[in-house]
C-alpha cells in the first residue's frame, strides 16, 4: 500500500479538506485504485461532532478503517501530547502508531489484492505539534516512511513566513515534505490567490496544488502522484 502522509504548518489550515479532497479525486481520476484516509491521532474529539476521522473515513473507498479510529482520541482540542496527558493517557507512542498502520495494512493485503491501494494519513496539529515529551508529528511522519510527504499551508496572510520557518527546520532534520500544496482554509485575505506565485518568485517553494475557497482541481497533482509512485518521473 503506498503511503501519503499529511502534515501541516499549523492547525486549521487545511490537512483534512487537502486530505479528503485527494482521496476523492484519486478515485475519480483512477477508480480501479482503492484509497483510504486515516487520522490515528486526533484531540478535540467531541461526541455529536464529526471528526476528522470520520470525515476521511467517508472520503475512503469503502468503510474499512482500523478499529479503534483514531488509535488515540482525545476531547481536549489543544496540542496532542496535552490533549494526552489532560485524558489520564500515557503518552502517545510513535511506535505503537506504526504498528497499528502496519497490522491494519497486513489485514488489508486480501481486499487490496493486485490493485493500487493508497493509505492517506492526516497528522494532528502542525509538523512540529509535540505528540508527547520526546517526538514531535515529525517523527510520527518518520516513523510511516517510505511515505510521500504533503506539507500543507493556508493560502493565506502569513503562509511566506510559516512556510518558509517549517521548511527550513524540517531541512534542518534532513527530511524536506516531497510536495506542497495550499488551501483557503480561512477568511480570504488580499493574499488569497497569489501566494503560490508569491511562494515561487521568492525561491521559498514550488507549490503542486492550491485549493481554492470551495474547492479546485488536484487532477493535475494526482497525475505526477501516480506517475511518481509508479516509478517515472512527473
Ligand atoms: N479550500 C477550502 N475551501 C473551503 N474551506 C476550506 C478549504 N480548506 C479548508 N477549509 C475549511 O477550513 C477549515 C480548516 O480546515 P481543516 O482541513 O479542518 O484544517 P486542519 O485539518 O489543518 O485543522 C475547515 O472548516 C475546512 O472545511
Ligand atoms: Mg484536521
Amino acid at each position: 500500500m503506498r503511503r501519503l502522509v499529511v502534515v501541516g504548518t499549523g492547525t486549521g489550515v487545511g490537512k483534512t479538506y487537502v486530505t479528503a479532497a485527494l482521496a476523492r479525486a484519486i478515485r475519480r481520476t483512477h477508480p480501479e485504485h482503492l484509497v483510504f484516509a486515516l487520522k490515528p491521532i486526533e484531540s478535540g474529539v467531541v461526541e455529536g461532532t464529526a471528526s476528522d476521522a470520520a470525515l476521511l473515513e467517508a472520503a475512503s473507498s469503502f468503510p474499512c478503517a482500523p478499529a479503534p479510529h483514531p488509535l488515540y482520541a482525545f476531547p481536549d482540542p489543544v496540542s496532542p501530547h496535552l490533549a494526552a496527558r489532560r485524558a489520564g493517557a500515557g503518552p502517545i507512542d510513535v511506535e505503537r502508531v506504526a504498528k497499528w498502520l502496519r497490522d491494519w495494512e497486513e489485514d488489508m493485503a486480501s481486499h487490496v489484492m493486485s490493485r493500487m491501494a493508497w493509505c492517506l494519513i492526516e497528522t494532528a496539529g502542525a509538523v512540529f505539534s509535540p505528540l508527547s515529551s520526546t517526538a514531535l508529528n515529525f517523527d510520527l511522519a518518520r516513523a510511516l516512511d517510505p511515505a510521500i510527504w504533503v506539507l500543507v499551508g493556508h493560502d493565506g496572510l502569513g503562509i511566506l513566513h510559516d512556510l518558509r520557518v517549517t521548511l527550513e527546520a524540517m531541512a534542518r532534520r534532513g527530511r524536506d515534505p516531497d510536495y506542497v500544496v495550499l488551501s483557503a482554509a480561512r477568511e480570504p485575505d488580499a493574499s488569497t490567490g497569489s501566494n503560490a506565485a508569491e511562494l515561487a518568485e521568492l525561491g521559498i517553494a514550488r507549490s503542486a496544488a492550491t485549493l481554492r475557497a470551495g474547492g479546485g482541481d488536484l487532477d493535475a497533482f494526482v497525475r505526477t502522484l501516480t506517475s511518481a509512485s509508479l516509478g517515472t518521473q512527473p
